[in-house]
């Protein structure tokens, strides 16, 4: 039997695109041969293109070879999971799909019993919720049935700005009640992200430390090798703010900068992360050009593959403003984190994949082995998040001779090495997190629109003023160099991951 014996039902919307294959069919079907996918389950997935059932497991059978972190021992064991997928073809601004997903849903829990578990996805893109949350509400799908739950996943992004996203939580506050909704942001569902917390609030050591009296300064880091990929359309509308700023970097802000929760629940832990956003101080119009910068990547070598630029990838216009890298300078003010610059970046086509937070500690206050300070590196405690997950501090130890220097050394903790196999994926902790009903990992609709709110100055400058630069970098290297001008400001420079 496995693990929590829950039955319930997962509704895709979107069952054709790539979320489905790639992450979320990939997901289940590892949570199922690990023996946690809570069961009886099933799966019904819709999407426009007409499909047969057995086509559509073949589909999903070629995802989970391709994407899977555990791939089908034998094709009974696969044929099993498969039993439980079924494709219903149909248009998602239709009312009659409803109505047959609510006959397929029906059916399926008179067949096995037990209550009536829903969970609905939202994996299409984010121009088909309004019709997708409004007929389930119409059809009456948003209702728990007795004794079962109810529930709504939906994809980033969240709007695209304020406004949009302050309509779109209007539109599921109108259909679902708050808790019945799991805004996802696959980051919090990394291993090495949910330590961030871990390492903070279970250890004695840190958290003395962690504040102004002894941070210098944070960087994060999530930088990508890959380009726009397939997705040019979608990406030249959304931009590198848009696309992983607003979200994931902020997360990761967030749990560095929050108070210990009272308890690792869904309400304590959003509670803090939602004070540290409305601590952030406000991007002021004018000052934009000080707290912010973009860039675009022009053709370069990565890996020692020739690539092209942004502007000739498919589907991007040959004059796009859009930006592939985003930096952003903000100030958390509070008592824990007045005066400490907190540097973000984030870039596709940049030198490596590479995503990490680096704390700096200040140095010693008066150094007795060697004249100039300067020349002994800093404490940094660096949380790689992937690849090579892991953490390392960098300390000062003498350098063996009969001299007293000074080298840096780490002390470097390497998740594969510890603790050996795969991590499981994001996507496998959230969905079962949902089916379980902890929103932990979860946004809250407070804290999107705040992280809108924050961005907002940014936004629109970079829309409508044609003076903010926007800088050309080489695919291939770490970003344009303006970005080094940026950060210099505070007497500091970015990290080579
Ligand atoms: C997604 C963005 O949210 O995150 C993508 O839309 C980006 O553009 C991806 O590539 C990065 O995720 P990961 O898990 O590969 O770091």
């Amino acid at each position: 039997m496995a693990a929590h014996d829950e039955p319930f039902s997962l509704v895709i919307f979107g069952a054709s695109g790539d979320l489905t294959r790639r992450k979320l069919m990939p997901a289940l079907w590892s949570l199922y041969a690990g023996r946690t996918l809570p069961e009886p389950f099933a799966i019904v997935s819709t999407a426009r293109t007409e499909m047969s059932d057995d086509d559509f497991r073949r589909r999903m059978r070629e995802g989970v070879d391709e994407f899977a972190r555990v791939k089908p021992p034998s094709a009974q064991v696969w044929d099993r999971f498969a039993s439980a997928l079924t494709y219903i073809p149909g248009d998602p601004t239709d009312p009659r799909l409803y109505a047959k997903v609510e006959s397929a849903l029906t059916r399926i829990e008179a067949e096995r019993g037990g209550a009536a578990n829903r969970l609905y996805y939202c994996a299409t893109p984010p121009s088909l919720y309004d019709d997708i949350i409004g007929n389930l509400g119409a059809a009456g799908l948003a209702r728990a049935r007795p004794g079962g739950f109810t529930r709504i996943v939906v994809e980033k992004p969240f709007g695209h700005d304020y406004e949009s996203a302050q309509a779109l939580d209007r539109l599921l506050a109108g259909v679902f009640h708050e808790d019945q909704v799991y805004r996802i942001d696959h980051y919090l569902g990394k291993e090495t992200v949910q330590n961030i917390l871990v390492l903070r609030f279970a250890n004695g050591i840190f958290e003395p430390l962690w504040n102004r009296n002894h941070v210098a300064e944070v960087q994060i880091t999530v930088a990508e090798s890959l380009g726009v990929e397939t997705r040019g359309a979608y990406y030249e509308e959304a931009g590198a703010l848009r696309d992983m700023m607003q979200n994931h970097l902020l997360q990761l802000l967030c749990l560095i900068a929050m108070e210990p929760p009272v308890s690792f629940e869904a309400g304590p832990v959003r509670d803090e992360k939602n004070k540290v956003m409305r601590a952030i101080r406000p991007i002021e119009p004018a000052r934009v050009r000080d707290s912010a910068l973009r860039g675009q990547y022009g053709p370069g070598f990565v890996e020692g593959k020739a690539v092209p630029g942004y502007r000739q990838e498919k589907g991007v216009a040959a004059d796009s403003k859009t930006e592939t890298y985003a930096a952003l300078r903000l100030i958390v003010e509070n008592w824990r984190w007045a005066g400490v610059p907190f540097y973000l970046r984030t870039g596709k086509r940049l030198k490596k994949r590479a995503s990490e937070i680096a704390i700096r500690f200040q140095r010693t206050p008066h150094m007795i082995f060697q004249r100039d300070p300067a020349g002994v590196e800093a404490n940094t405690l660096v949380i790689r998040i992937q690849p090579d997950e892991g953490m390392a501090l960098t300390v000062a130890a003498k350098t063996p001779g009969p001299e007293l220097t000074l080298s840096p050394v780490r002390l470097d903790f390497r998740y594969g090495e510890v603790f050996g196999g795969e991590s499981p994926e994001a996507y496998e902790r959230l969905l079962l997190d949902a089916i379980h009903g902890d929103a932990t990992l979860y946004l809250r609709g407070d804290w999107v629109a705040q992280a809108w709110k924050l961005l907002t100055p940014v936004l629109e400058a970079w829309a409508r003023d044609p003076a903010v630069p926007l800088s050309a970098y080489e695919a291939g290297s770490w970003g344009p160099t303006e970005a080094d001008a940026f950060i210099a400001r505070d007497g500091g420079s970015w990290r080579t991951p």
